[in-house]
């Protein structure tokens, strides 16, 4: 039993067939219900657009789609077969791959759809090199050409529209153009990727071959490109096959023919631009040579990015590696708690002014943190000129990083740069003593009292007397002054840069004799001997005593000129029997004023002028701490101040003795 729908659909076939596709005249307005009546082999298939796409962009690929059934191009007239007259038009659209696409289509006529031998490239799907120009070909095309094939067909350039007779040379052939009159024609390009519309009309009376090429948007020019007369009556034979073919080489296009309307004995029908399928979707809405330039440039210009990129990182990881590259000597490598600079140079932020703690004589000071540790150090920077004597003062400090007392500074490690040499120290957060004491304009300052006072002096004599008699060998620490005592979180203090100045010493030229020290606390006999001893450090301390009990600096510049040198004034005090007046008023009011008087004579003991009569730092401790008192008939051995020279003073034994009852007189 047939059902109805059956028998509808079939009556609309026949009545598709019967509309367009007689034997003679058939249109194609797109190809979508066109797989039945068209005959595709190679690349060429229908899209989903319906649009016939005889190659896609693959390279050395050949399509061919032929209308399926034969039509008779010969008839007999007045006993004389002669070629019947054909139309034909059809829209084509070339997207090419790359600036420069290929090869080009044809439209054909030809005695077998199938094309034995033909091949890709040059010959566009159509012949090939063995049967190109042979007679048996039966073969008759108009090439859209893409490519200039000079050599092999002698064609003049790489846009044309050729009449191919049974050979791929061109018996005629015009670059692509329109006229817009009888005389003026416009260029174009075939594979702009824009629709292009063809039309081809042999008249079989004349025996003319008219072939006009223009742009989808111009309407059929008037005057065609091509006007060739020529009789197909020796290509043709009584069917043959119409159909297109295309091909690829080395350079590739997609090829498409979007609509097709064929006729014989009669002009084609036009094709209805207003239904047509969607146009081939061209690459970026711009031409692919455009595209292809554009994509080229981007890439290249990432690349170029991207090695400019690398260089600029190699070049910035070699500075790095340069600031960080450690040049280590083998005596280096002997020391311990030796640091990687680059450890160091990250903890200070490469050594950033906002981590500057401070600057002293010996460099300056950078509050480092240790990433990882999260631990806090205080990095000393000191820069040496003069390269000898580094192995030995590394050698010296390395091994006073062995040293561990509560009052003495922590050195962590070290480090060597250059001509750098880097201390890293434990971190002190209440900073150097004589910020506290003497920075009177600082509001926020901590005012120590006296406990906290005589508790510091104690903590430093301790260390002191720790390097001059109490570690594996003497240490001299040759700068003891305010500055070079630190405080911790508790107030307790420490010792820092102890044996620091021997690196000042052996820094400078070795002929001449450098005393390193501060002024003010320097003991006189260094300006002559130029040797530091523990006696001088004793005398530098008896300094710090009169400092941290009178609250004023060595040298006070502002002061009244008999008050300028403290340990001059503090001596003519006790002379004159009102050592009082020497006493900080911060602390006068407290009541131990018998330990503040004991420690401002003590610090007048170990700045006697002759070293022979300073106390020893044991001795000095012992004072402080009242295990042993000051006898009460001590004489102080000091230079006068009126006399010039220290050294002819000291042959001459011209000293002044001062009772120290006196002191005591004077309460
Ligand atoms: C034309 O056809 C007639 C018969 O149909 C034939 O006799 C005659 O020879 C033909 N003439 C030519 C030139 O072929
Ligand atoms: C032309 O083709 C025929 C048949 O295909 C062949 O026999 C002949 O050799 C060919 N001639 C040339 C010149 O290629
Ligand atoms: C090549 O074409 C030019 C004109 O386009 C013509 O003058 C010349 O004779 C041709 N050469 C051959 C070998 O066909
Ligand atoms: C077309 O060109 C081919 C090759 O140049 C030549 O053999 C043939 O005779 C030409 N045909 C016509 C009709 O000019
Ligand atoms: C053809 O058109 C061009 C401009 O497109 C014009 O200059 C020329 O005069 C025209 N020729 C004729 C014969 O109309
Ligand atoms: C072919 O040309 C002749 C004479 O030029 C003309 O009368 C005839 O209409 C043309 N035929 C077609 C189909 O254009």
């Amino acid at each position: 039993m047939v059902s109805w729908a059956t028998v509808f659909q079939f009556v609309l076939f026949l009545s598709y067939f019967s509309l367009h596709c007689s034997s003679e005249n058939f249109i194609f307005n797109g190809f979508k219900q066109a797989s039945n009546l068209l005959s595709l082999d190679g690349a060429t298939k229908i899209t989903m657009d319906g649009l016939l796409q005889l190659t896609n962009d693959k390279q050395n690929i050949i399509g061919h789609a032929f209308f399926s059934s034969p039509i008779p191009m010969i008839k007999t007239n007045k006993n004389m077969s002669v070629v019947i007259s054909f139309s034909t038009s059809f829209i084509l659209d070339i997207i090419k791959v790359g600036s420069v696409g290929g090869h080009g289509l044809t439209f054909a006529i030809v005695r077998s759809k199938q094309l034995p031998g033909a091949s890709s490239g040059q010959y566009l799907g159509l012949l090939g090199p063995n049967n190109n120009g042979n007679f048996s070909n039966h073969v008759f095309a108009v090439e859209f050409d893409t490519v200039k094939a000079s050599r092999l067909f002698n064609e003049t350039n790489g846009n044309h529209v050729g009449v191919d007779l049974n050979n791929m040379k061109s018996n005629i052939s015009q670059k692509a153009a329109y006229y817009t009159n009888q005389t003026s024609k416009v260029e174009f390009e075939l594979e702009s990727g824009q629709p292009i519309q063809a039309w081809i009309d042999y008249n079989g009376t004349n025996k003319i071959l008219d072939i006009t090429v223009a742009p989808l948007s111009i309407p059929k020019p008037s005057r065609a490109l091509i006007s060739y007369p020529v009789d197909l009556i020796h290509i043709f034979e009584e069917d043959m096959h119409v159909g297109f073919t295309s091909s690829t080489g080395k350079r590739a296009s997609s090829h498409y023919i979007i609509a097709w309307s064929f006729s014989t004995e009669g002009p084609a029908q036009a094709i209805d631009l207003s239904h047509l399928p969607k146009f081939p979707h061209v690459p970026s809405t711009i031409t692919a040579s455009r595209s292809k330039v554009i994509k080229i440039g981007i890439l290249s210009s990432i690349g170029t990015l991207a090695l400019i990129a690398l260089l600029i990182g190699v070049f910035l990881y070699l500075r790095q590696r340069a600031k960080w590259v450690e040049t280590i000597e083998d005596w280096e490598r002997e020391h311990p708690h030796r640091l990687r600079y680059k450890d160091l140079y990250r903890a200070t932020k490469g050594f950033k002014e906002t981590e500057l703690l401070g600057s002293g004589g010996f460099g300056h000071v950078y509050k480092g943190v240790f990433p990882k540790t999260k631990e806090i150090v205080a990095i000393k920077k000191i820069s040496n000129n003069a390269r000898q004597g580094m192995s030995e003062f590394v050698a010296e400090i390395s091994s006073l990083g062995r040293m561990r007392h509560r009052n003495l500074v922590e050195l962590r490690g070290w480090c060597k740069r250059n001509q750098d040499l880097l201390l890293v120290y434990e971190f002190m957060p209440n900073g150097s003593l004589d910020a506290i004491i003497f920075d009177s304009n600082n509001k926020t300052r901590i005012i120590l009292n006296w406990e906290q006072r005589l508790n510091i002096l104690k903590g430093v004599g301790s260390g002191l007397l720790y390097l001059h008699e109490e570690w594996e060998q003497q240490v001299v620490h040759r700068d003891v002054k305010s500055s070079n005592v630190l405080l911790g979180s508790d107030l307790n203090p420490k010792l820092g840069d102890f044996g620091l100045a021997r690196f000042n010493e052996h820094g400078t030229n070795p002929n001449t004799t450098h005393v390193a020290g501060t002024l003010g606390y320097m003991a006189p006999e260094l300006s002559y001997t130029g040797k530091a001893t523990t006696s001088s450090d004793v005398f530098a301390f008896g300094v710090l005593l009169l400092e941290v009990v009178s609250g004023r600096r060595p040298i006070e510049n502002n002061a009244p000129t008999d008050e300028i040198n403290l340990l001059e004034w503090a001596r003519d005090c006790q002379v004159k029997g009102h050592l009082m007046k020497v006493i900080d008023a911060c602390i006068a009011k407290e009541c131990d004023i018998r330990e503040i008087e004991m420690v401002l004579k003590v610090g007048l003991v170990c700045c006697q002028s002759i070293t022979e009569v300073r106390p020893s730092m044991r001795q000095v401790i012992q004072f402080l701490n009242g295990t042993e008192q000051l006898p009460d008939d001590l004489k102080l051995v000091y230079l006068n101040p009126d006399a010039a020279n220290f050294a002819s003073q000291k042959s001459s034994h011209s000293y002044a003795t001062v009772s120290m009852g006196s002191l005591h007189e004077g309460r």
